[in-house]
């Protein structure tokens, strides 16, 4: 019954999505990255504010190069000034004598500044090239700020009009932002934290991630194997789309000692390995050992990019028995309750200066784990493919998985005849609640 009712909740999920047309992830349902404005003071023609965004999301962060942020001005505003960050583009101040502004253009894109830059151009958590940590993984490097100087402003919070058309590349496209709203003041603690100050005025942007929106096709695929049958099933073909097919690179090619050849593009182009399912990522989950109260798991991750480094990667696992995990080998690990009274969900990540980073393509291209887990009596089976991960991301993204009926099964088990039963029983399912 259990496959019945995950296709219950996933169709649940299904029409939730299509009604609410919003980005919805299922294993991080209150993820979002937030974009705080508060007004620190109001100036002769408008008000200089401290723009500040979190990433309230558990498992997805901002890799380089970074976020862009866009905005529309609401009326003819100008930025003066701008610390901790810089629009790319000033636009047209020809109309400006002396004074000439940061940014006259009306939808400026602004970015973070690159480490190291002079201490006068920094402000608190700026200058990291628009790199965001995760919230499970580092809520502490989850936030991102800068200051800006806005003229030919309103200049209370009665004449003030806030900015409109959000939008946010993490770095590249999938996140949609909602309208500003003011929200009530931030309160601010002075440093030796005896003294409260308040913003003049607070308004917030939320802004959700949606895999169809940032991508055709996964980024990353799973494959399976078990101690107790020999099959390994491999990704599924052309998993991620083949489009890099006729540029992909031989694992034994010459061409890989050429000096330069793992630099990063400006557009980040990936140099794949050839392989069948063309994935930059892939994610292999291997029931190792059965022990009478415990199981074991080997969980390994294989970079196919060659220019490619993944710093501080994250893979989120959903599975009935991550309630019972007893001992993680090499990975961080933190469970993650979505909706509180589920505990099937986790996330894994690297050790700090160990593993954090998944290296490029080669033979480094890769990290390993292995996870122990106690046996619930009651759940516990190695048939129907029930050792094997119901979810599978990758730095925020979902993994292809396998078709259920190539899983690795038990030696005659009737898994066969039990799954066409249940694909049966999923399709009337779909039919009835697709009527009602
Ligand atoms: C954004 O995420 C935070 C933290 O999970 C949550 O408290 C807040 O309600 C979310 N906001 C929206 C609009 O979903
Ligand atoms: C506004 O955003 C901040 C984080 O930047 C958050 O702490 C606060 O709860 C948000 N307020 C509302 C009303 O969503
Ligand atoms: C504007 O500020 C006044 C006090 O200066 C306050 O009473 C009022 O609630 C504020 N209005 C908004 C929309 O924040
Ligand atoms: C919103 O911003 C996007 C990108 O900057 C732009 O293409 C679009 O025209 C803007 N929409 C409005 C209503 O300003
Ligand atoms: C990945 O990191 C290694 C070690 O820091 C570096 O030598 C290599 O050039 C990097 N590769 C890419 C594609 O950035
Ligand atoms: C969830 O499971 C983990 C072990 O996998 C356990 O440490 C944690 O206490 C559990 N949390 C809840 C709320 O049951
Ligand atoms: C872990 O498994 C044991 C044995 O089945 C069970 O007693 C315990 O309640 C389980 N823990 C959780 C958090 O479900
Ligand atoms: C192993 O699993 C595969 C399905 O993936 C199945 O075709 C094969 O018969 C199984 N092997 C044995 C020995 O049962």
């Amino acid at each position: 019954m259990a496959a019945e009712m995950r296709f219950i909740i996933s169709a649940c999920f299904f029409l939730m999505l299509f009604s609410y047309g919003a980005a919805y992830d299922p294993l991080d349902p209150n993820g979002n990255i937030t974009i705080k404005w508060d007004i620190m003071s109001w100036t002769a023609d408008g008000y200089v504010a401290t723009v500040t965004m979190h990433n309230f999301q558990m498992y997805r962060h901002i890799i380089s190069p970074g976020w862009t942020l866009g905005w529309t001005w609401a009326k003819k505003e100008v930025i003066w000034s701008m610390v901790g960050a810089q629009t790319t583009e000033q636009g047209d101040c020809s109309k400006f004598k002396g004074n000439i502004p940061h940014c006259c253009k009306r939808n400026p894109t602004v970015v973070d500044l690159l480490p190291g830059v002079p201490y006068n151009q920094q402000y608190a958590n700026c200058c990291k090239g628009g790199v965001v940590s995760s919230w499970g993984q580092d809520p502490e490097s989850a936030i991102s700020a800068f200051q800006v100087s806005v003229g030919l402003a309103g200049t209370s919070n009665k004449t003030v009009k806030l900015p409109k058309n959000f939008t946010l590349l993490g770095p590249g496209p999938g996140y949609t932002c909602g309208p500003a709203r003011v929200v009530p003041s931030t309160n601010f603690l002075t440093a030796d934290r005896r003294r409260k100050t308040q913003a003049l005025m607070t308004w917030n942007v939320t802004c959700t991630y949606s895999q169809f929106l940032a991508r055709k096709n996964p980024s990353c695929c799973v494959s399976f194997s078990s101690f107790y049958n020999e099959t390994i099933t491999p990704c599924p073909t052309c998993a991620c789309g083949c489009q890099n097919k006729n540029s992909c690179v031989k694992s034994d090619s010459k061409i890989l000692n050429m000096v330069g050849i793992n630099t990063p593009r400006k557009d980040n182009t990936p140099l794949l390995q050839c392989t069948h399912h063309m994935c930059p990522v892939r994610v292999h989950w291997h029931v190792k050992l059965n022990y009478k109260d415990y199981w074991r798991v080997k969980i390994s991750i294989t970079n196919f990019n060659y220019r490619m480094n993944y710093t501080l990667w994250s893979l989120a696992v959903q599975h009935p028995n991550l309630n019972n995990v007893t001992q993680v080998f090499s990975f961080n690990y933190k469970p993650l309750l979505p909706y509180e009274s589920i505990n099937d969900t986790g996330m894994f990540y690297g050790m700090k200066f160990y593993n954090d980073l998944l290296m490029e393509a080669g033979p480094l291209g890769n990290v390993q784990s292995e996870v122990l887990l106690q046996k619930d009596k009651n759940t516990f089976t190695f048939k129907q493919g029930w050792a094997f991960p119901r979810k599978v991301y990758f730095n925020g993204d979902e993994c292809m998985l396998p078709p259920p009926d190539t899983y690795p099964y038990l030696p005659n088990s009737a898994y066969r005849k039990l799954l066409s039963f249940s694909t049966l029983i999923s399709v009337v399912l779909f039919v009835f609640i697709a009527i009602w």
